[in-house]
């Protein structure tokens, strides 16, 4: 049904719930209409919007589905556990992860797969470090912080990528103690992908065992679906985060960690709710499971391949059509995120741009279209091109030489 009032009070007063009565229709139809006006212009977060989910919300919407405990319980009432164990037979199929290791569930989102991940890591090795790089997402930092655990933290490139001379100095002089390392697949600014094989030939070169945790919030999927990330016996992975409203697009917070069983503890039986407790929430959205699911079943690796080769051309085209504008944008090649110098506030702000400091970017998510590209890049030809090429705050060049404050 198409919103056709907005209330006449702001949206703050119209949703207090002090006053009566309280016309809940106008709300949320206000709510709609701001969601709607924003989305022709929003290019700068990691949802792809091309994605159907109707049936699912009709069907599914109106009743709590409740994946309280492992997805592998057998659960009781209404759940989804069945398509919650589809989606993660599919995600560890297409990162070719042995299936008599693996092990995983459907989370609230990235952040909650990195927690789970390595609080599985710290479990088995409490004295570890827990290393990542500038680049990694906010989350990762607060996670160490949650777990009470040390980090080190790596200076990463001015394309986003780890730096692993610095990583290898930081862990040569932590040598003793085992090491939980962090790499990102598509870091949240540009979209780099840190090189696990040169993280391992690190470790390996210093002696250091411990866990590589991957997160892949954005570009697990496509990646994967490349075979450009795996997840077998020979990447020495331990687990590995996605989040599941980026390019499977869910209309709702989620995501899938994936641990390997080997490398997890095993969770305590809680007699009321006869299940074992081993994520780290208790109840957990079914519905999430159900969307996961549906976008799998209805596209299917190839139709997400494809999704996934449109969203890479439209950032070449990006590139292209900036860089012509007199822009100087750029981007990894397999990547959805277009990096470019910030444009003045009143184009960011219009568009919706993720900006850190002088660097901005869009992402060329699935659904995005080349007319909402061409809208952009003449807003912004219309500004006053930038003296600078972008680059991440922390360059090479500025790295300090010696970072004296812990070798702990
Ligand atoms: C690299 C990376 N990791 C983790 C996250 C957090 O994911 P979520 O928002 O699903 O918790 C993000 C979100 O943008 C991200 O870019």
């Amino acid at each position: 049904m198409t919103p056709t009032r907005t209330p006449a009070l702001s949206l703050a007063d119209a949703a207090d719930l002090n006053q009566a009565p309280i016309d809940v229709a106008a709300v949320l139809d206000h709510l709609v209409c701001e969601a709607d006006a924003a989305a022709a212009t929003s290019i700068g977060f990691p949802g792809a919007v091309d994605l159907d989910q109707t049936e699912v919300l009709a069907r599914l919407g109106g009743r709590l589905w409740n994946n309280i405990g492992d997805p592998q319980d057998p659960g009781a009432g209404a759940h989804t556990r069945a398509l919650e164990r589809a989606v993660i037979a599919w995600v560890a199929d297409i990162l070719a992860m042995p299936t008599d290791d693996r092990w995983g569930y459907i989370t609230t989102g990235g952040t909650e797969g990195n927690l789970s991940a390595l609080h599985a890591a710290h479990r088995r090795h409490p004295t570890a470090r827990i290393y990542y790089s500038t680049a990694a997402h906010y989350s990762i930092p607060k996670a160490v912080e949650i777990l009470g655990a040390r980090a080190v933290v790596i200076d990463s490139r001015p394309d986003g990528e780890m730096d692993y001379a610095h990583l290898a100095a930081q862990i040569r002089k932590r040598r003793r103690w085992p090491a939980i390392v962090v790499a990102t697949a598509g870091t949240t600014l540009t979209e780099a992908v840190d090189d696990h094989t040169r993280i391992h030939a690190v470790l390996n070169e210093h002696g250091v065992t411990g866990h590589l945790h991957i997160d892949a919030a954005l570009s697990g999927i496509p990646l994967a679906l490349d075979g450009r990330l795996r997840f077998d016996d020979a990447a020495g992975i331990g687990s590995i985060a996605v989040s599941g409203h980026k390019f499977l697009g869910a209309p709702t917070p989620c995501g899938v960690v994936l641990i390997r069983d080997s490398v997890r503890a095993n969770g305590n039986r809680v007699a009321y709710t006869d299940t074992v407790d081993t994520t780290i929430t208790g109840s957990r959205c079914g519905l999430a499971a159900a969307l996961l699911w549906h976008a799998i079943a209805t596209h299917g690796r190839e139709g997400h391949r494809w999704r996934a080769s449109e969203a890479r051309t439209l950032a070449a085209y990006t590139v292209y059509q900036l860089t012509a504008a007199g822009w100087p944008a750029w981007r990894h090649p397999h990547a959805f995120t277009v990096v470019l110098p910030t444009p003045p506030e009143p184009v960011r702000k219009k568009w919706l741009l993720a900006t850190d400091g002088d660097t901005s970017h869009i992402i060329c998510m699935p659904g995005i279209t080349r007319g909402q590209i061409d809208a952009f890049v003449a807003d912004i030809a219309t500004t006053a091109p930038p003296r600078q090429i972008p680059r991440p705050r922390l360059s090479l060049e500025s790295r300090p030489k010696e970072r004296t404050d812990d070798h702990r």
